[in-house]
């Protein structure tokens, strides 16, 4: 049996490399859509609070424990904070209210979203706080350096609230400097990887640190179809003729040949499905493996092709520049 977990720095927790995606699981169905997933094999949630989705994602996870399914401990939950919390004294409401949401008592991966202070927007007035609030046609930016939002990170550590701590859409750069005054190394990066953007020299460096990395989006411009005109108009990947012939070799879906071309580099991925079926799938990519040959195959589709970008939203921020 193939290893389908990744040992985390400092803990040693074991993080399943193929988890459940969040984003964009509408609130009408999500309760049901996490309690299928858990049931189906999927013990890695990858929340966030700006998901809006914190309550169902939680009871979801109540009715699987409820009926016996899993127990809390056999859960990874991880969820993120958002942009608008990164001060000293947001990061940990922020925190609690994640918490509070899903009315778990700990979370077992706790990410900073990303690495952009946005002034503080009172929870009362509301939550979690977007990238503009209303009103605003620019962003307004927080003077919050990011050593204060990790120190506060650090403390839900020693509180014993989130058991690891990591951040996600940071690059090199950013990194290297939350090296220089850690307490505690992130444990993992999550970033958007597919064959279309695949980060190869970040993904080994970060890895070359100790620290995990997980791929979001690994379907490429499948979920960005109705956010950016990229999404619209690149070919899509779940369709692609290439991907397509492995698939067929391997008497695979295409999903599956994305998600195992990922996993094969020690990247664990988070796909979103609202299809039970869909989402078995995605899950079995551990009983088989993809030839070097065809690996090297996908690693020819390369084109730097980011989708989530915040410049294609229309922010003045090339945030990944
Ligand atoms: N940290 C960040 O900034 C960040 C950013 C983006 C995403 N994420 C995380 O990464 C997760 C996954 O990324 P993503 O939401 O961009 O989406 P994704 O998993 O790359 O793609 C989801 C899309 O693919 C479809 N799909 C899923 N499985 C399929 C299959 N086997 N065959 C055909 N189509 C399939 C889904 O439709 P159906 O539902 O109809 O199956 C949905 O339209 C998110 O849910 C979130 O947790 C994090």
């Amino acid at each position: 049996m193939a290893q389908t977990y990744i040992e985390l720095n400092r803990t040693g927790d074991k993080m399943p490399l193929v988890g459940y995606g969040c984003w964009k699981v509408d609130n009408k169905d999500c309760e049901e859509t996490i309690y299928t997933a858990i049931k189906n094999g999927y013990r890695l949630i990858d929340g966030a609070a700006a998901y809006e989705n914190e309550v169902e994602v939680g009871r979801g996870i109540k009715k699987a424990i409820q009926e016996g399914i899993v127990k809390r401990e056999d859960l990874f939950v991880v969820t993120k904070l958002w942009n608008t919390y990164h001060q000293k004294d947001h990061v940990r409401p922020a925190f609690d209210r994640s918490l509070k949401e899903m009315d778990l008592e700990y979370i077992d991966l706790y990410l900073i979203h990303f690495p952009v202070p946005i002034e503080y927007v009172d929870p009362a007035v509301k939550y979690p706080g977007g990238w503009l609030q209303d009103g605003q046609t620019s962003i307004a930016y927080e003077r919050s350096p990011i050593h204060v939002c990790w120190a506060e990170m650090e403390k839900l550590v020693d509180d014993k609230v989130a058991r690891n701590i990591g951040v996600s859409n940071f690059n090199v750069m950013a990194l290297l400097d939350l090296f220089t005054y850690c307490r505690y190394k992130p444990a993992t990066l999550q970033v958007e990887l597919h064959p279309y953007l695949q980060q190869k020299r970040l993904v080994e460096w970060v890895q070359k640190q100790g620290v995990a990395v997980t791929a979001y989006s690994s379907f490429g411009p499948a979920s960005y179809v109705t956010l950016n005109e990229e999404g619209k108009t690149a070919k899509p990947l779940l369709s692609h003729e290439l991907v397509q012939d492995i698939a067929t070799k391997y008497e695979k879906s295409t999903a599956q040949v994305l998600l195992r071309w990922s996993i094969q580099r020690n990247v664990a991925v988070i796909p979103k499905s609202m299809n039970e079926g869909r989402m078995k799938s995605n899950l079995d990519i551990f009983s088989w493996s993809l030839e070097q040959k065809d690996v090297d195959a996908l690693n020819k589709l390369e084109m730097g092709a980011r989708f989530n970008d915040t410049v294609s939203y229309g922010f003045d921020l090339p945030l990944f520049d």
